[in-house]
């Protein structure tokens, strides 16, 4: 049964990974995945974790199951932040969140729950979108199409082209929406786009699903997530998934949460109640001390501001490196313009660089997405120059 099973090719994300861990050169430089890493080239451990995990220790406690939605602290930590305490959804218990497997886990509790209520509905995504979109919606059994977004020609979006492509969207066609930070391109929409995609979304009864994986590296918790709360305000049907991968530099641990918005609380209950089986089915209950973890830090204000501070920081370090980046490549590369890499928002790059660039790259042991997609939470003061000598050299 095994023996004529194909070789699967790499994942596009975390396959570059992969080889980057088997390359024995030590001065190696991996600007694939999308991690947040220090001027010191590490993956944080943030303070406000660690004071998280100390208050933990200090009072141990037996690692049973968590209920089949997650920790409840969690989930009504993680709703507030997403839709705000305050909100009509929340006060109305219309909303419900169950916590998830990292956001990959929630967009797939998202499509699998989909399937079974809306099996017809075809899925879009931007184009181009976050490797995994497709692959993930498709395995879940849609029909997986692109909608018009980035042009390459201004390096921002094609706004005419993604209107129409709502317009023409059948309804009850299910959109998936980056909320902010666009992943891979890093071009976002403004909030008067924004306005009118709302407004096509909804005339056209499609299904908005929200991929929030990034909140906080853009302008700010708040400003990132308004989005979000603009759509729950129009009390369509709505999914929400969001992670603290990267906004808690946790990214092992898989913390991650999925909300939907009903239209009322006996509503949300009925959802509540077949989510969970979605999650029953895959993985049962989800693990514990993530959970914890970012539950203690929202729900404790002096850990929440030491949260929003380090959270600040690195948008500020990411922000600060595309300066230079775009500097440096002002110096090495002054026929070619990147200024373009200022105006892109959260941690990516979509630097236009050719998948045959990025490969030339990758003989000098420097490893970028084949779509040209670079990661500048990657680069620091240390690397700079290497990095950009390479791409000088490859252009
Ligand atoms: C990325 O886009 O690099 C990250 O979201 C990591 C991943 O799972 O692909």
């Amino acid at each position: 049964v095994f023996s004529a099973i194909e070789m699967a090719p790499r994942d596009p994300i975390l396959g570059i990974t992969e080889a980057f861990n088997a390359d024995t050169n030590p001065a190696k430089i991996n600007l694939g995945v999308g991690v947040y890493y220090d001027d010191n080239g590490k993956v944080p451990l943030l303070s406000c974790v660690q004071k998280a995990e100390n208050i933990l220790i200090e009072q141990p406690a037996p690692r049973t199951y968590l209920p089949i939605e997650g920790l409840a602290a969690y989930d009504k930590a993680v709703q507030e932040l997403v839709f705000g305490a305050d909100s009509a959804v929340v006060q109305e218990r219309r909303a419900i969140t169950v916590q998830a497997i990292g956001g990959t886990g929630a967009l797939k509790l998202g499509a699998d729950f989909l399937q079974r209520f809306s099996p017809a509905s075809e899925v879009f995504i931007s184009d181009p979108s976050w490797e995994n979109h497709r692959a993930l919606f498709e395995s879940a059994g849609f029909k997986v199409n692109n909608y018009t977004y980035y042009d390459p020609a201004t390096h921002g979006v094609n706004f005419e082209g993604m209107l129409a492509a709502l317009k023409a969207m059948p309804q009850g066609a299910v959109v998936v929406l980056h909320a902010c930070c666009h992943n891979p391109t890093g071009a976002d929409l403004t909030s008067q786009q924004w306005d009118q995609v709302i407004d096509a979304v909804v005339t056209r009864g499609l299904i908005p699903f929200l991929d929030m994986a990034y909140q906080g590296f853009g302008a700010g918790i708040a400003e990132d997530g308004a989005v979000v709360r603009r759509f729950a305000a129009t009390g369509v049907p709505l999914l929400v998934s969001n992670s603290f991968s990267k906004s808690f530099s946790l990214y092992g641990e898989r913390v991650g949460a999925l909300s939907v918005v009903a239209s009322s609380a006996d509503e949300a209950a009925r959802l509540l109640s077949q989510l969970k089986r979605v999650v029953r089915t895959n993985y049962s209950n989800p693990p514990v001390h993530g959970g914890k973890v970012v539950a203690t830090v929202l729900a404790t204000p002096e850990l929440r501001q030491l949260w929003e501070d380090e959270l600040a920081a690195m948008r500020v370090r990411i922000k600060e490196t595309r300066d230079a980046f775009v500097k440096k490549l002002k110096e090495k590369a002054p026929q070619h313009d990147f200024e373009f890499v200022r105006q892109q928002v959260g941690m990516f790059s979509y630097s236009g660089l050719t998948k045959e660039q990025v490969a030339k790259l990758r003989e000098q042991s420097i490893y970028a997405v084949d779509t040209g997609r670079i990661c500048v939470a990657a680069l620091n003061s240390r690397n700079l120059d290497i990095v950009v000598d390479a791409i000088a050299k490859v252009l």
